[in-house]
C-alpha cells in the first residue's frame, strides 16, 4: 500500500463527487480546502481560488488561452537565477508589490511614505562620512547634495539612525549591472547625527529600464507599455524602535512619474531639485565648483506601536473578518 505524509482528515462532511460543473467546481476546491489546519492560509486560498475561478468563468477563459498563461509562468520561473527575479518583476509591474507595500506600511501623521525597494539594493555600500560622496571619484552627472534631518512623528530627532541609499549612474544603471563592478558605487551607509541630521554627496540619478530581455518585458510590450521607471534615489532607514523605512524620491517634472513601470510613486514623494551656482557654497560642501543641484528633505519614522495601530486600524476596516492578522 502506498504510504504518504498527508495526515488523515475528516473528509464526511465533503459534498457529492458527482456534480462537478463551471457552477459547482469553485464550492468543491473550497471544501476540500476547508480542511487546511493553518486558518491564515485557509482563508488566503479560500479567496484566491474564488477570485481565481470567477476570472476564468467571466472571461470564458479559453484552453488556449490557459496554456499561453502556463507556458508564460513557466518562462518567468525559468528567467529566474541567483541574481534575477523574475517572479518579483511580474509581481512589481502588475502592482501587486506596491499594494502589498501600501498595505503594509500605512502612512502615519505626516510619515514619511514606503515604496518598492526594487532588486539594486545590496548589503556592501561603504560607510560614508557625514556629507561624503557616495559616488566614484570621477563623477559624471549633474552634481546632487542631498541633506535633511531623520525625525519622528512627533517631530523629534532621532540621532544614529542608519541611512542606506543608492542610485543609478549618469547613464540609468545600477553598479549591479555592470559584469566588471569593482565594488559598491552610488551608494553608500551613514548615520544621522546628534542632531539629526544627515548630508552626502551624489549625482542626480536618471530614468531606467527596468529588465525588459524576459517574458515581462514581453508582457509588457504585448500590453503596449514602457518598461521605465522615472529617476529616482533609494533610501532606506533603520533606528531601534521605529519601523525600517524604505522609500525613494522622484524629480518634479521627470516624463515617467505618471506612468512607472512599477507604480511606486506618490505624490508625497516627488521632490524638487534646487540650483546652486555659488562656487563659495559648492566647495563649503565639498564640490569642486558650482552648479550643483540642493535636495533638501527630512525623513519622519514611525515607531513600532504606531504603525502596529495603524495596520490594526486598516484590519478593522477590511471587510472580511477573517483578513484581521495580528502585526
Ligand atoms: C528599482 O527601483 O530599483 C526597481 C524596482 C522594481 C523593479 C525594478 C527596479
Ligand atoms: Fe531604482
Amino acid at each position: 500500500m502506498a504510504t504518504s505524509n498527508t495526515p488523515e482528515f475528516d473528509l464526511s462532511k465533503l459534498p457529492d463527487v458527482s456534480d462537478i460543473s463551471p457552477e459547482t467546481i469553485t464550492n468543491r476546491v473550497n471544501a476540500i480546502n476547508s480542511l487546511c489546519p493553518n486558518p491564515r492560509q485557509k482563508f488566503i486560498m479560500e479567496r484566491l481560488i474564488t477570485h481565481l475561478h470567477q476570472v476564468v468563468s467571466e472571461t470564458n477563459l479559453t484552453t488556449e488561452e490557459w496554456m499561453t498563461a502556463i507556458l508564460f509562468l513557466t518562462r518567468v520561473g525559468q528567467t529566474c537565477t541567483d541574481t534575477r527575479q523574475e517572479f518579483i518583476l511580474l509581481s512589481d509591474v502588475i502592482g501587486v508589490s506596491a499594494l502589498v507595500d501600501s498595505i503594509n506600511h500605512p502612512k502615519v501623521g505626516d510619515s514619511t511614505e514606503n515604496t518598492v525597494l526594487g532588486p539594486f539594493f545590496t548589503e556592501d555600500s561603504a560607510d560614508i562620512p557625514h556629507g561624503g560622496s557616495i559616488a566614484s571619484a570621477k563623477e559624471s552627472g549633474t552634481p546632487m547634495f542631498v541633506c535633511g534631518r531623520i525625525l519622528d512623528t512627533s517631530g523629534q530627532v532621532i540621532p544614529n539612525a542608519k541611512i542606506e541609499t543608492w542610485e543609478t549612474d549618469a547613464e540609468g544603471f545600477y553598479d549591479t549591472q555592470y559584469a566588471d563592478r569593482q565594488g559598491p558605487d552610488y551608494r553608500g551607509r551613514l548615520k544621522s547625527q546628534q542632531d539629526g541630521s544627515y548630508a552626502f554627496r551624489g549625482i542626480v540619478p536618471v530614468a531606467y529600464p527596468t529588465p525588459g530581455d524576459g517574458p515581462v518585458g514581453d508582457l509588457l510590450k504585448s500590453l503596449g507599455r514602457h518598461q521605465f521607471r522615472p529617476a529616482h534615489l533609494h533610501m532606506m532607514i533603520e533606528a531601534p524602535g521605529f519601523e525600517t523605512l524604505i522609500t525613494a524620491l522622484f524629480f518634479r517634472g521627470d516624463k515617467y512619474l505618471k506612468s512607472d513601470a512599477v507604480f511606486g510613486v506618490k505624490t508625497s514623494l516627488i521632490v524638487d531639485l534646487q540650483d546652486v551656482t555659488s562656487n563659495e557654497e559648492a566647495r563649503a560642501k565639498g564640490f569642486e565648483s558650482a552648479p550643483f543641484k540642493l535636495l533638501k528633505q527630512d525623513f519622519v519614522l514611525v515607531k513600532n506601536e504606531e504603525a502596529k495601530k495603524a495596520r490594526a486600524e486598516r484590519a478593522a476596516k477590511t471587510v472580511l473578518d477573517e483578513a484581521k492578522v495580528e502585526g
